[in-house]
């Protein structure tokens, strides 16, 4: 079993992203409804996002709820949501006295109006916080964000604002809903799906990507670990070839 001490802090990824999948099918797996593996989900997202402080990672995004997910049957959706609302009351003193900001990206004015007021409160509350910032991707898309971000875009080179021709990909960062934020370095998507699923595609684009089949309620600080030795084991590019990055070794 990795241990926290096998991570090389040096070499920490400041931004992890990930995709928590497979509640519905730990849930079939214990012959129970599809919500009780939300339920569960719950205890990961603790353990993860404790695990992620403890280490001194600053930015941590977690795949709560996508654009997609609303057509989910009622019944899910009004129970995902109630979970949300049930896990910002109780955690928000976690927040705060672990130090983590609580942040959000999204479409979140489609949330019910209950549950984006709770997540407000506990957003301004917790905005002066400075180890980590936790992000809840809640009704989120990444193709959504990006036309979001064009059509901001278009409407300044309207106004006169910017010029077309200075647009470059700064601008294209400044304006999605991670403005100011390191791109994720590492990706975890949990129960053994290899997919992206329409989630931080424009950065995602030097991030490793690791795949684990744990269910997402299974998932455990050691699977955080085990996830970061890993990345920590990869040689990172970026375009170029080995011996650039390793120039002792050429
Ligand atoms: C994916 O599993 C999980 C979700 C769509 C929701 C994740 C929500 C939680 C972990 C609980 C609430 C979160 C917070 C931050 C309080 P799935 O339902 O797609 O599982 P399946 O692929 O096995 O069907």
């Amino acid at each position: 079993m990795i241990t926290k001490e096998q991570i090389d802090a040096a070499k920490l990824p400041s931004h992890i992203a990930i995709i928590m999948d497979g509640n519905g099918r730990w849930a079939k797996q214990q012959g129970k409804i599809r919500t009780f593996g939300h339920q569960h989900g719950v205890t990961a997202v603790r353990d993860t996002v404790e695990a992620a402080a403890e280490i001194g990672v600053k930015f941590l995004t977690l795949y709560a709820f996508s654009t997609e997910n609303w057509s989910r049957p009622k019944f899910e959706i009004d129970a995902l949501m109630s979970l949300l609302v049930q896990t910002i009351s109780k955690e928000t003193a976690t927040l705060m006295k672990n130090n983590i900001r609580l942040a959000t990206i999204g479409d979140t004015e489609s949330l019910p109006s209950g549950v984006y007021k709770k997540l407000q409160k506990a957003i301004d509350e917790t905005s002066g916080n400075t180890r980590m910032t936790l992000v809840l991707a809640l009704s989120y898309s990444s193709r959504w964000e990006i036309t979001r971000a064009v059509k901001a875009i278009a409407a300044k080179v309207k106004a006169g604002d910017i010029d077309p021709d200075k647009i470059d990909e700064a601008t294209i960062s400044d304006h999605l809903c991670t403005a100011g934020w390191p791109d994720p370095e590492l990706m975890i998507r949990t129960s053994g799906e290899s997919r992206i699923s329409n989630y931080l595609l424009w950065q995602i684009a030097y991030a490793e990507l690791y795949f684990t089949p744990k269910l997402w309620p299974d998932f455990r600080k050691e699977d955080l670990y085990e996830a970061i030795v890993d990345y920590q084991g990869r040689e990172r590019r970026f375009g170029k070839v080995s011996e650039q990055l390793n120039p002792k070794h050429a």
